[in-house]
């Protein structure tokens, strides 16, 4: 383990709204999980007890203590997928690269998982490998599914339109659903949030399309202005305190399913937007805010 990384990526984020959760990520980035040497040096250098840090390790399936492969292959067990013919998927996938879902292949390459729903669930059975979703998989597209993941993700063509998809979000807070079918937007219901701006408030709805940035809303927020989001049920603030890839500015974060997260920006016109795997955001948090 390099001491000096993980001393940079804590000095990078103690202190922040959410800065447990980003060094564990990046730790879990760099290493592809989460080593123990890696975790006594966070809590000696947050001062956070070991104990509640593997709280947090343990409460967020993104996190492994176990080495991962290279690639991660997660296949939806939810209800949905299930009854789509989801175990026959998980039985080819361990048929081909002769491991359980649990498992690490020999060499290192992939990481076979189950999860349950990511919120995708007209699109089952569904799998997600290394973050890219692949829709009505059947049992003859695992070859390929494979063999994509070993030669690598083409950045554009074809396959990149797999990754705009329908997805349903629930609030991390509350539970409740934030899909408004009243005001589809792109043809499928929208995600209706909260938008607070200088003393105003109002209507914010944003495409439901993963991949897709359409929203509109009434004129309180004026475009490019950085609101502050929160659900319309319980009124309670949604951002995560992680930073938009597009321009910076606080993300919020919705619970996709129950095993993923979808993070929206909150500068109103700005189309950045991301999906964690396996890091549902809960209405109960064992860090509390911050590192
Ligand atoms: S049940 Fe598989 S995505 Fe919802």
């Amino acid at each position: 383990m390099d001491e000096h990384a993980v001393e940079k990526i804590v000095a990078e984020h103690h202190g922040s709204l959410g800065g447990m959760l980003s060094v564990l990520s990046e730790i879990q980035a760099k290493y592809r999980y989460l080593p123990q040497d890696a975790l006594h040096k966070v809590a000696a250098a947050t001062g956070r007890s070991l104990t509640d840090i593997y709280a947090v390790v343990t409460f967020y399936k993104a996190f492994s203590l176990k080495p991962r492969g290279k690639h991660l292959i997660s296949v939806c067990l939810g209800t949905a997928c299930h009854v789509r013919g989801a175990p026959k998927i998980v039985e080819e996938f361990r048929r081909q690269l002769g491991i359980p879902p649990g498992e690490t292949t020999p060499d290192k390459e992939f990481t076979l998982e189950t999860v349950n729903c990511l919120g995708a669930c007209a699109l089952g059975p569904t799998v997600v490998v290394d973050q890219r979703y692949f829709r009505h998989v059947t049992t003859a597209k695992v070859p390929h599914i494979l063999e994509q993941a070993r030669q690598g993700f083409p950045q554009s063509g074809a396959d990149v339109d797999e990754r705009v998809f329908p997805i349903h979000v629930s609030c991390p807070q509350c539970g409740q659903s934030l899909m408004d079918a009243g005001h589809p937007l792109e043809g499928q219901a929208s995600i209706r949030l909260t938008a607070s701006f200088a003393g105003k408030m109002g209507a914010l709805h944003l495409s439901s399309l993963y991949g897709n940035a359409a929203a509109a809303g009434d004129d309180a927020i004026p475009e490019g202005a950085l609101a502050v989001l929160s659900c319309p049920h319980c009124g309670r603030e949604l951002a995560d305190g992680s930073d938009c890839p597009e321009c910076g500015a606080t993300m919020a974060a919705l619970t996709a399913g129950s095993c993923a997260a979808l993070h929206r920006c909150a500068r109103r016109g700005c189309p950045g937007h991301r999906l964690d795997l396996g890091a549902a955001v809960r209405n109960v948090s064992p860090e509390g805010k911050g590192a």
